[in-house]
């Protein structure tokens, strides 16, 4: 991959990369769109990452469906498609971790202990072998997004980490490639998590400031419906993920499928 990157740099063109791990919906084609918008090359790579899934995770029964998702990349028309294999990504003897420390602590790092370790680790490893302009991430997953922006600042990358807004349904849920876990009554009840950031967002914009407040509000919205299981929501520091500050973040089971979500309070909800 990077010799087609030396070439492209050295043809003076830019070059946008969208990291994936598959399945693709519209939420990742946004992504796509974006760097399409602001690179002459644009190229995704689809590699589903053993190191960040946890033994109890998904990763068998992550959904693959690699010829509609190269349908889908050839009609964006991206230039190049990065597949490695999982021996190609992490050769016999391969020892090293990326951990970034402090924003990885709360949250999705403490319910998913050393996930984030093999997000930064991959990342990393894309970005040097795809040596991109500007790399792609979705706010959908806030925190990954200040992990990858942690890591390319500590680790002078030299990439610009450009974040783009969530994609929803039209009822509010978050895309996700883990919504076709939901059957017809869990993907219903989904609703309410976008749903209590709408609402915290509205109590925000009346005045209410208190961050615990706008916890429990959400909490209460969530507790509302009996087939979602809140694992937190919390109000943090976008940049920090400490408490307190304005951007509300969610993780809630809706039976056995986890989902997660976020919104800035001060901002409207869309749509
Ligand atoms: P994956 O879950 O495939 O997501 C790829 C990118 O699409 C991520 O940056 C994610 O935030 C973004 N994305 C997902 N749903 C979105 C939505 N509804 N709206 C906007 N963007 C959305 O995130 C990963 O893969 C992996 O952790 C990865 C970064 C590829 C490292 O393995």
């Amino acid at each position: 991959m990077l010799g087609a990157s030396r070439r492209w740099r050295a043809e003076g063109r830019s070059i946008g990369l969208v990291p994936t791990m598959g399945a693709l919906h519209a939420g990742h084609m946004r992504l796509v769109e974006t760097a399409r918008g602001e690179n002459d090359v644009v190229v995704v790579s689809l590699f589903i990452n053993p190191m960040q899934f946890g033994p109890n995770e998904d990763l068998d029964r992550y959904p693959r469906d690699w010829d509609r998702d190269a349908k889908m990349l050839q009609e964006a028309e991206v230039d190049a498609v990065y597949r490695p294999t999982a021996a190609e990504m992490y050769p016999p003897g391969a020892s090293t971790r990326v951990h970034v420390r402090g924003v990885t602590d709360g949250l999705e790092g403490a319910a998913r202990p050393r996930h984030f370790e093999g997000v930064a680790t991959v990342v990393t490893k894309l970005l040097a072998a795809v040596a991109p302009d500007r790399a792609y991430f979705g706010q959908k997953d806030a925190q990954q997004v200040a992990v990858v922006n942690r890591l390319a600042r500590d680790l002078d990358l030299g990439v610009e980490i450009r974040v783009v807004p969530t994609v929803r349904e039209p009822d509010g849920l978050a895309l996700s490639s883990r919504n076709v876990y939901l059957g017809p009554e869990e993907r219903k009840a989904a609703r309410s998590i976008s749903a209590a950031l709408r609402e915290a967002a509205a109590a925000y914009s009346s005045g209410e400031r208190d961050p615990v407040r706008l916890r429990a509000r959400i909490a209460a919205r969530l507790t509302l419906e009996p087939l979602v299981h809140l694992e937190y929501a919390e109000l943090v520091d976008p940049a920090t993920f400490q408490k307190p500050g304005t951007l509300a973040v969610i993780a809630a089971r809706v039976g056995k499928t986890r989902l997660i979500d976020n919104h800035d309070v001060t901002k409207p909800f869309p749509g």
